[in-house]
C-alpha cells in the first residue's frame, strides 16, 4: 500500500502545472484580475485607449500587448478600474509573471486568427526608448499591423505608454499600395491619446 501511495504522489507531482511548480501566479488568476481591473475599460466595445483586453489569455499573450500592460501597471493602471485594489503581493505577482510574458517583445509576434467572418493577419513589435520625464522607466510604443486577409483592408495602430509622449501637434502619416497618405494628428487630450489608428479594418 505504501508504494502504491508514493507512485500516487509522485504523479500528482508531476500534474502540478509548471507556473506553479516555479511558483509564479496561475495563469486563470492572471486572466481573472486583467477582467476584472482592466476589462471593464478595454472591453471590445468600448476598445478604451484603442485596447481591448475582453479576451486576454495569458496563456497565449502577445508579448508586445503584455509589455505594454507592464508598463501601465506601473504606473497606476491597477487604480482606474475604481474597484478596491487587490493586496501588494497580488499586484506584485501579476507584475511579475506579465513582465515573464513579455519576453521577446522586441521581436515580430505573428498571428493568423480565424474571425468569425475572415481570417485575420496580426502582426505587432515593441520597441523602449527612455523616458525623459520618467528616469529609468521606459517609454513604450506598440506597432500593431492588422490585416483581412479577404478584402485587403488593414489596420495600423501605434500606441504607447506610460503617455508622457509625444507631445500634441505632431502628425503620424501612412501610406500603402501607392495611394495617397493618410494622416492623423498627435492629440495629448484626446481620451485615445496613447494610441493612433489609421486604417479601417472593417467595410462596417
Ligand atoms: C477606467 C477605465 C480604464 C481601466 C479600468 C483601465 N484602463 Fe487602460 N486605459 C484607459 C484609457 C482612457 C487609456 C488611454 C489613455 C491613456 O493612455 O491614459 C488607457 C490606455 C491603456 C494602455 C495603452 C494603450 C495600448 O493600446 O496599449 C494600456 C496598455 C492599458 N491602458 C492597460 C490597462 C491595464 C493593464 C489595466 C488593468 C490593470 C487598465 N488599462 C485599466 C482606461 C482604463
Amino acid at each position: 500500500m505504501q508504494s502504491i501511495g508514493a507512485v500516487a504522489a509522485l504523479v500528482a507531482g508531476l500534474a502540478i502545472p509548471a507556473a506553479a511548480a516555479t511558483g509564479a501566479m496561475p495563469v486563470a488568476q492572471q486572466n481573472a484580475l486583467v477582467e476584472k481591473y482592466c476589462a471593464v475599460c478595454h472591453n471590445d466595445a468600448n476598445k478604451t485607449g484603442g485596447l481591448s483586453l475582453e479576451n486576454f489569455d495569458a496563456a497565449h499573450p502577445d508579448p508586445s500587448v503584455v509589455a505594454m500592460m507592464v508598463s501601465k501597471l506601473k504606473d497606476g493602471a491597477f487604480g482606474a478600474s475604481g474597484v478596491p485594489l487587490p493586496d501588494r503581493t497580488t499586484q506584485d505577482a501579476l507584475l511579475s509573471a506579465l513582465s515573464a510574458e513579455a519576453a521577446g517583445a522586441s521581436e515580430w509576434t505573428v498571428n493568423r486568427t480565424q474571425d468569425p467572418e475572415a481570417p485575420i493577419l496580426t502582426a505587432s513589435i515593441l520597441r523602449e526608448i527612455l523616458s525623459t520625464a520618467n528616469a529609468g522607466e521606459p517609454n513604450v510604443y506598440r506597432l500593431a499591423l492588422t490585416c483581412r486577409v479577404d478584402t485587403r483592408e488593414a489596420e495600423m495602430q501605434l500606441a504607447w505608454a506610460p503617455g508622457d509622449v509625444p507631445g500634441s501637434g505632431g502628425t503620424m502619416s501612412a501610406a500603402g499600395d501607392g495611394k495617397a497618405p493618410l494622416s492623423r494628428a498627435a492629440s495629448t487630450t484626446s481620451p485615445d491619446r496613447s494610441s493612433f489608428v489609421i486604417g479601417s479594418r472593417s467595410p462596417g
